[in-house]
């Protein structure tokens, strides 16, 4: 007697459970999908060749230099970067003087506590200190900013999807808002203070395209700032940033795997000299 009513309650949550499937299955299949401005307007972007690309890929450094020039006259009037070191900056090929000439002539100052009275105040930065932020706090930078928040690029690369690809897309994908946009979905249109850009993930943002016209920065290598090299620069060094160790983690993936390769081949040939007179062929 238990076990029928026991099983009927099975049956019985089975079939709620089917039935319910069931009709959210034919929801799913015959009502028409629900359109959204993102699924119609996004962009992924665009694929770029990066010299830190592949597995034989290894930074540029005179690009990078390029990229930190971008980043120190446009981007870091907005943007921290709270993990890099001005020290790190040998990896661009600075020697020590100039390292300790770029920290010392940076635009804002590294703060600290007077140690007599206690009070905040500001020195300038030597070759140790992380590079200070341009806000003194997230209020700041809200206040500055439409009450977006710029976020710190240390590691941006990183978390984006195709980090340097998307940086680069984005930096360069400024545009008008297209006609179709205003006519299907009016509501997605760009509201007061920000810019309509595909690459970004609900396509408009707080932030104006900071490179906007060519030679908004002069090179000192005498590469022509175009928009494009300029938004491919800094792009690479923002990758450079998020993992200056690239190049080495992906030669000793390399090396390893070679050994692996000899390793596996000494292997197989003492298992078949082992064996040799027992198996006999
Ligand atoms: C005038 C201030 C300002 C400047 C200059 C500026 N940005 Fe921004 N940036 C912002 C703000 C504000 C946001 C946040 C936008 C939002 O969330 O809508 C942002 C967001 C970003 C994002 C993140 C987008 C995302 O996916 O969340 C990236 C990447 C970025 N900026 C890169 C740069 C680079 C590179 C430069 C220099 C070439 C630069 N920015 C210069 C203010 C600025």
């Amino acid at each position: 007697m238990i076990r029928a009513i026991a099983t009927l309650v099975g049956v019985f949550f089975v079939g709620v459970l089917v039935y319910s499937f069931g009709t959210g299955l034919v929801t799913y299949l015959s009502e028409p999908h629900e359109e959204t401005a993102e699924h119609v307007f996004h962009k992924h972007p665009e694929h770029y060749d990066f010299a830190s690309d592949g597995m034989m890929g290894k930074f540029d450094t005179a690009q990078l230099q390029r990229g930190f020039k971008v980043y120190k006259e446009v981007c870091s009037a907005c943007h921290s970067m709270k993990y890099l070191s001005f020290r790190n900056f040998a990896d661009l090929g600075y020697n020590e003087d100039q390292i300790k000439a770029i920290a010392a002539d940076w635009a804002i100052q590294q703060p600290t506590v007077d140690p007599e009275t206690g009070e905040a105040t500001t020195r300038p930065n030597i070759p140790s200190d992380p590079l200070p932020s341009p806000f003194p706090n997230e209020v700041a930078a809200r206040a500055a900013n439409g009450n977006a928040l710029p976020p710190d690029l240390s590691l941006i690369t990183k978390a984006r999807h195709d980090g340097g690809n998307y940086v680069r897309s984005l930096l360069l994908g400024y545009q008008d808002p297209p006609a179709e946009l205003a006519e299907q979905f009016p509501d997605a249109m760009p509201g007061p203070g920000l810019n309509y850009n595909p690459y970004f993930a609900n396509l408009n943002l707080a932030m104006a395209a900071p490179i906007a016209i060519d030679d908004q920065v002069t090179y000192d290598d005498g590469t022509k700032a175009t928009k494009e090299q300029m938004a491919t620069d800094v792009a690479a060094f923002l990758i450079w940033a998020a993992e200056p160790k690239l190049v080495e983690r992906r030669q000793t993936g390399l090396a390893v795997l070679i050994f692996l390769l000899i390793a596996t081949g000494l292997a197989y040939m003492s298992y078949r000299s082992i064996w040799a007179d027992k198996k006999k062929h």
